[in-house]
């Protein structure tokens, strides 16, 4: 059982798909690892750290790749990697497949079984290997720390001898994963924290935490979020009365942080750029869904923009702006997904294929791609 870790060819990726730690456990399943040169540099792993846990290190991607029964990646492969590959290779990564096609059909052509991540089932089996809720929680947290860096003020109320600094007001819009940590890092930083979401079941969430909950909670607002736990796409009767009542809310705000999503459609438009001329100069919002189309109207995909006075950060791949603690916790989500499909008494690799975890995140197989969601879009 040959494993892989080649080095992220995308240039903003600082994250890699396996770490010391899990790579000694994989050798304890029977596995023989290669790394790829580099691949943990953004991550603040050396060679020498993946030589002492066991892996051998290549000097390429096609050296690190030849002959893997398992590729273990964060981005979805491109048509080198593919090339490199073995056929019928397994490769785990977020595969980030929606508009995305062609390159999944690639994948299937190289009789590759290319497994999606992001779609693993949120059942408590397959908690551990949540890539969403593990990188989220990570991306709510840094958007408080880069929010915090554009401010150029203090967030926490200070009483000096010198004067008093007012706690910072932030607004949290959209409380999923990263969300509920965005508003734990701004209260321990002492702000004064609110947020909004359109899940009943959030309200509670939020308030836990101690901030305040704003919304619109009428009857419609009380039926939404679908079985899994996700928002529902709302009326446009509800978004309307929603931005009014965000728009009065947001013009008191110094930081606001948008990280609203739903699952296959794009980010819903929450910011708007009169919204934003209501808030004072210097005032931040910090865009997490801007890979997704945006929250915010103005934010730029790996920009901090100006749009009247407000400083608009739309940073790419936040989680990768803390690569160390991300790729940590990736790799271990990663690791227990391969680790279900081991036969440890063997010590070979033995993927279930009628298993849920596999069946919702395999994407191709035997050249085909087979998941139901692309089979259609690519035949
Ligand atoms: P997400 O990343 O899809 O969306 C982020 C947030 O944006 C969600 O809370 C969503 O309700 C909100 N949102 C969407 N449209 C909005 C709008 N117009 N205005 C304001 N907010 C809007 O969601 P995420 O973070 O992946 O979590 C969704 C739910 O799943 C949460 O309840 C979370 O606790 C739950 N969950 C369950 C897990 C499990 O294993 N059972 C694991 C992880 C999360």
């Amino acid at each position: 059982m040959k494993i892989a870790v080649p080095r992220e060819s995308d240039a903003v990726e600082t994250r890699v798909g396996a770490t010391p730690d899990t790579i000694k456990k994989l050798i304890g399943f029977g596995a023989t690892v290669t790394v790829e040169k580099g691949a943990g540099t953004g991550s603040r792993i050396s060679d020498a750290d993946y030589e002492e846990a066991g892996a051998t290190v290549a000097a390429d991607t096609k050296a690190a790749l030849a002959d893997a029964d398992v590729v273990l990646k964060v981005r979805r492969p491109n048509a080198d990697e593919l090339k490199a590959m073995k056929k019928g290779a397994l490769v785990i990564a977020s595969m980030d497949p929606y508009g995305h096609e062609d390159d999944v059909k690639a994948m299937a052509e190289a009789g590759v079984a290319g497994f999606a991540m992001e779609f693993m089932p949120r059942i408590t089996r397959a908690q551990v290997m949540d890539v969403l809720s593990s990188q989220a929680n990570l991306a709510g947290y840094q958007a408080v720390i880069d929010g915090a860096a554009e401010y150029g003020r203090a967030m926490p109320m200070m009483m000096t001898a010198a004067g008093t600094v007012p706690a910072a007001r932030v607004f949290v819009m959209g409380a999923g994963v990263a969300g509920l940590q965005a508003i734990a890092t701004a209260r321990r930083l002492g702000a004064v924290v609110t947020a909004t979401d359109v899940r009943p079941a959030a309200k509670e969430q939020v308030e836990s935490l101690g901030a305040k909950f704003i919304a619109v909670e009428d009857e419609e607002f009380k039926q939404a979020e679908t079985a899994g736990g996700y928002a529902k796409q709302m009326s446009e009767d509800y978004q309307k009365k929603q931005a009014e009542l965000v728009a009065s809310h947001i013009a008191k705000q110094d930081i606001v942080i948008t990280t609203a999503l739903i699952p296959g459609r794009p980010a819903p438009r929450l910011v708007s750029k009169d919204m934003i001329a209501s808030m004072r100069q210097g005032s931040v919002i910090v865009d997490l869904a801007v890979e997704r189309g945006g929250n915010v109207e103005g934010a730029k995909p790996g920009k901090v923009a100006t749009v009247s006075g407000v400083k608009v950060v739309g940073h790419l791949n936040v989680p990768g702006r803390i690569g160390a603690s991300a790729s940590a916790l990736y790799a271990k989500n990663l690791l227990a997904f391969l680790e279900t499909m081991i036969d440890k008494e063997a010590k070979e690799l033995k993927p279930d294929w009628d298993d849920e975890l596999v069946t919702a995140t395999v994407l191709t197989r035997d050249g085909k791609v087979v998941h139901p969601a692309f089979a259609e879009a690519t035949s």
